[in-house]
């Protein structure tokens, strides 16, 4: 394999398929796997290089498979092992590379594992808890859930003892100081990644490992497990990659990238919500100012920039005031909050507007890392607020205007279709998305196209060049075959803007969705006006 094969996750597109809400390859109103192999041929159309699949195993449910009680196997709902072998293989053929969530740091409280450990303390696997006498312990971590659990801690009445939990009291903690479950999830790995898989989202990683007198999170222990799990999987499978999920502040997610030697990527969670306040606000200096707090990375490492995933839009990493405001902003009734976030889908989230959706996927595509989108964004799906948790958010993916939109012939699916006025299936679905050519479908099918044609966007260096506009963005991307900038008018008006570039001003600009050349600059300046909400990325030659 060349180098370039080993770091394809620099270069790559993702996608974020929720399972469940896909499609349903057998009639029983759940998607499942064989659902999604029928639709490989719709993510190469897209563009899109690699997926993610939500928790595929045998699971009770009770946080949608993040509580896993079976590692070895596939959850019914969606199929079987060999119908995930099928899928990988055909997803090859097609060179779109699988990775799969891998929850670490809890199991279900139905895991075979846990039943055990609870029987007695002398179970074989009681240690593989974190177990108390009392709730006492670790009280200077904060609640996760804080929507529905009031402790970390949990009684548990066979067990006789408290066992330590930081999601949902169904999710027990697992103990990583024992080498005994290092061991055994070394074996999960080589189990599913055997099979061709490309890698793990590595679920919850910050909180492995407990320990007196700290918060409990990103500890220096935990990360020496998961640099040993790097190793391990870098020496028995080349090729494959960590994505890690730490929503933590920049300077807390830095060590995960370790020498290059830990995770190869990690979520950007603290420029998310930045994106939405700066749009809002029309400025930009929240987006800049967390970006220039974000320390450099390895260069065989990359950043995964989303907008929207199957959680709650999240509000952990801003201040509390910024929360307050993002919720009156974009969550003003109370059921679309949840925990510290806000449970609504992109298009809702931004009106419906496609000025806006253009915008924060253009600055999100220009930005440092590999982009992922998730699931029935790019067609303008909406969300429905009266489901429970983050539901709402996981509503059967639209594909045409018939019976269940086309995502299952079952008399009944596992949620309702959204079926409102304004994003209801029967106008938003993927059919009518392909039979228009300008529909945002479309769009971001150029979208990913140039990304993807100029590697400056991927490998390049990047930097925040100086505007005398706080309403635009202007983010330079550097490789050594060409200049990139990408400007970006935050603001619902027309915007005048002079770009300090006296490096380029012999260069002449061209347009790249456009195609349009821009001429040259009279003096070290640039000067454009860009429309309410216009973005334009310049190729400077
Ligand atoms: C993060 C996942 O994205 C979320 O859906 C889940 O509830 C928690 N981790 C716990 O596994």
């Amino acid at each position: 394999m060349t180098e370039k094969n080993l770091t394809w996750y620099k270069d790559a597109v993702f996608y974020e398929v929720y399972i469940r809400a896909f499609n349903d390859g057998n009639g029983d109103g759940h998607g499942d796997l064989i659902g999604l192999a029928q639709k490989l041929d719709y993510f190469k159309d897209l563009g899109i290089d690699c997926l993610w699949l939500s928790p595929m195993y045998p699971s009770p449910l009770r946080d949608d498979g993040y509580d896993i009680s079976n590692y070895y196997d596939i959850h019914p709902d969606y199929g079987t092992l060999d119908d995930f072998k099928f899928l990988v293989s055909e997803a090859k053929k097609r060179g779109i590379r699988i990775i799969t969530d891998l929850v670490m740091n809890h199991t279900s409280d139905l895991h075979p594992w846990f039943q055990e450990a609870r029987k007695s303390k002398d179970s074989p696997y009681r240690n593989w808890y974190v177990w108390s006498d009392t709730d006492q312990k670790y009280n200077e971590t904060r609640i996760i859930f804080l929507d529905t659990e009031p402790s970390n801690w949990t009684y548990d009445d066979v067990a006789g003892q408290y066992f330590w939990h930081r999601f949902y009291r169904t999710q027990p903690d697992l103990n990583w100081d024992n080498p005994e479950v290092i061991e055994e999830f070394k074996d999960i790995a080589r189990f599913w990644l055997s099979m061709g898989l490309d890698g793990f989202r590595a679920d919850a990683v910050p909180y492995l490992i407990e320990r007196e007198g700290t918060n409990c999170e990103n500890l220096p222990e935990t990360h020496v497990i998961l640099k040993d799990f790097r190793a391990f999987m870098e020496e028995e499978f080349p090729g494959t990659i960590l994505l890690g999920e730490a929503n933590m502040w920049p300077w807390d997610l830095r060590p995960y990238f370790a020498d290059g030697d830990e995770f190869q990527m990690c979520f950007h969670f603290p420029v998310m919500p930045r994106l939405f306040m700066a749009i809002k606000k029309g400025e930009v200096s929240d987006v800049i100012d967390i970006m220039q707090r974000t320390p450099e990375i390895p260069s065989s490492c990359q950043w995964c920039t989303f907008l929207r995933n199957h959680d709650e839009l999240t509000l952990e990493m801003v201040t509390e005031e910024e929360r307050q405001w993002m919720w009156q902003q974009y969550a003003p009734e109370e059921r679309m909050r949840l925990n510290l976030g806000i449970r609504r889908r992109l298009f809702p989230l931004l009106d419906n507007d496609r000025r806006k959706v253009e915008l924060l996927h253009a600055v999100l595509f220009a930005l440092p890392g590999s982009p992922i989108l998730y699931y029935g964004d790019e067609i303008g799906m909406g969300d429905n607020i009266w489901l429970f948790d983050r539901n709402g958010v996981r509503t059967p993916m639209q594909w045409s205007n018939t019976t269940h939109a086309g995502f299952s012939d079952a008399d009944e699916t596992y949620a309702p279709v959204i079926d409102d006025s304004e994003y209801g299936y029967c106008t938003v679905n993927v059919e009518n998305a392909l039979a228009d050519r300008d529909s945002i479908w479309y769009w971001m099918e150029h979208l990913i196209a140039l990304r993807k044609a100029h590697t400056a966007f991927s490998r390049g260096t990047y930097s925040f060049v100086e505007t005398d506009n706080p309403a635009v963005l202007a983010i330079l991307r550097v490789d050594d075959r060409e200049s990139i900038l990408a400007l970006a008018n935050f603001s619902d008006c027309e915007q005048a803007v002079r770009i300090n570039l006296p490096e380029y001003k012999a260069s002449e600009k061209i347009e790249l969705f456009s195609s349009i050349p821009q001429g040259f600059s009279e003096d070290e300046y640039h000067r454009t006006l860009l429309g309410p909400y216009e973005y334009q990325w310049l190729l400077m030659q």
